[in-house]
């Protein structure tokens, strides 16, 4: 792929890749220095959307119905019908002694969209899938959001005469009600990695899914078939994004990798496949986050290498990986909030230029 070709070009100038074992790092981290974790983090964490939050895509088409058209035509959406078909599917289904792919807690977590059943007799069955990766997916499940996250503040107020004030509060209420909003990129990018990263170690090793999308990169990815910017244009065109932009969301996949790679790393109990996969993969993203703080000077960069640098990858960690990777996504957030990408020219020459 041509894409990561890139990308390994800045990792090499740096440091060769090297295995999981060798990444255990004396280094002086100090927890304290990055801030005291916000209210907010609790909801940093990427997790499947919560079948009693869902409204479902319907909900959305009346006032995005180009992002919707979109959507229709991406593996995310079409996985809905094919998945269970497919053998490779039953079989990691029976190694794990599953019935149903669309019914298993397992499987859905990843490929599906569950919503609840208000009023079933069990509660075994208050829950049915009605999507492959939706909408509310990436987004976040919206009834706490939906109304809230276009209020522009009256009926005569419109996106344009919205005050400054009145958005930033608007935006920062949708995500405290659960939204993963794009205007902050690193929300988006925790929603990705959360399922290109397995964190499930029976799910590889017994059941023998892949370890995740380890080719997965967020601009390269988030800018080809699945892209739908449609807001600049009410509807019309699916815009292409500033350097300014993709800048900002280069930086924001790659610490998103990291944070996601630690907590899979984080749930590895044997050495296997999984857990020597997933420390591979927190390690490379280090080294990719030092290759791009070499180039650009931001705080927040050194910031999370030094926590990264500060934790071990190895097996039965599960506290301090996932502690590591909760002030990370702090970090990352702050990062995304705080960056236009006007100080980050200098990785022009390594964005990716293909798009999946
Ligand atoms: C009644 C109309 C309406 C509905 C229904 C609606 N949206 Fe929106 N949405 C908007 C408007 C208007 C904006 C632009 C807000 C702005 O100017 O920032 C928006 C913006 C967004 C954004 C970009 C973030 C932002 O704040 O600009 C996302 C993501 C989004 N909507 C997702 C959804 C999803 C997912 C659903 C369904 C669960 C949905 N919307 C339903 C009107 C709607
Ligand atoms: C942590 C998220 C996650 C979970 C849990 C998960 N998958 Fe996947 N799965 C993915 C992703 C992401 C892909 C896309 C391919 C890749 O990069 O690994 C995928 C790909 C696949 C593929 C190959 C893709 C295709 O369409 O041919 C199969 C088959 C599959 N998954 C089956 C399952 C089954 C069965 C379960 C439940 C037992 C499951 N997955 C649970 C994330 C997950
Ligand atoms: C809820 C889990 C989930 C989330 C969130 C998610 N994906 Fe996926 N994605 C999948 C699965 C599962 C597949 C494989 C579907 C299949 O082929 O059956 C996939 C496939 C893809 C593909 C097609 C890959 C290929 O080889 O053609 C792209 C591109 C992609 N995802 C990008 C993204 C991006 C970018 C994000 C975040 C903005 C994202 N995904 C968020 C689960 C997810
Ligand atoms: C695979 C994850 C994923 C899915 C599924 C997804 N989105 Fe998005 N969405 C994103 C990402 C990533 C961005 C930010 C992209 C960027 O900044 O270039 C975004 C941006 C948006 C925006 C703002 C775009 C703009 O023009 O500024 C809207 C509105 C939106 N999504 C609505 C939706 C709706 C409605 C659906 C369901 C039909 C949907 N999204 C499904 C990941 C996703």
């Amino acid at each position: 792929m041509k894409i990561q070709q890139k990308i390994p070009c800045i990792v090499l100038a740096v440091a060769m890749f090297s295995a999981a074992s060798a990444v255990a790092q004396t280094s002086l981290v100090s927890a304290g220095g990055q801030g005291e974790l916000n209210a907010a983090n609790n909801l940093q964490i990427a997790a499947p959307a919560d079948p009693d939050l869902v409204v479902g895509n319907d909900a959305c088409v009346k006032c995005h119905a180009s992002e919707v058209k979109v959507w229709q035509s991406t593996p995310h959406a079409t996985t809905f019908d094919q998945l269970h078909r497919k053998p490779e599917a039953k079989e990691i289904a029976t190694k794990l002694g599953l019935r149903s792919i669309k019914h298993s807690g397992r499987c859905v977590a990843c490929h599906y969209t569950q919503q609840s059943d208000h009023g079933a007799a069990s509660s075994e069955d208050a829950a049915h899938v009605i999507a492959g990766v939706s909408c509310e997916s990436c987004h976040g499940a919206a009834k706490q959001w939906l109304d809230l996250h276009h209020n522009y503040g009256g009926e005569s107020v419109t996106r344009l005469t919205e005050s400054p004030a009145h958005r930033a509060e608007r935006i920062s209420q949708s995500i405290r009600a659960g939204m993963r909003n794009p205007t902050n990129v690193y929300l988006v990018a925790q929603s990705c990695l959360r399922c290109h990263t397995t964190a499930d170690e029976e799910l590889v090793n017994v059941g023998g899914h892949s370890a995740g999308s380890l080719d997965f990169e967020f601009v390269s990815w988030s800018q080809g078939t699945i892209r739908h910017n449609f807001l600049q244009s009410d509807g019309k065109v699916n815009g292409v994004r500033s350097a300014e932009h993709l800048r900002v969301m280069f930086v924001a996949g790659m610490i998103a990798e990291l944070e996601a790679s630690l907590r899979a790393t984080a749930a590895a109990t044997q050495k296997a496949k999984f857990g020597v996969t997933s420390a591979q993969r927190a390690d490379r993203a280090k080294k990719r986050l030092q290759s791009v703080a070499a180039k650009v000077s931001d705080p927040i960069l050194q910031q999370i290498l030094e926590i990264a640098g500060g934790v071990q990858l190895k097996l039965n960690h599960h506290a301090e990986l996932n502690a590591a990777a909760d002030k990370i996504a702090a970090l990352g957030y702050e990062f995304a909030a705080q960056n236009d990408g006007s100080t980050l020219a200098n990785l022009d020459a390594y964005l990716p230029q293909t798009r999946k």
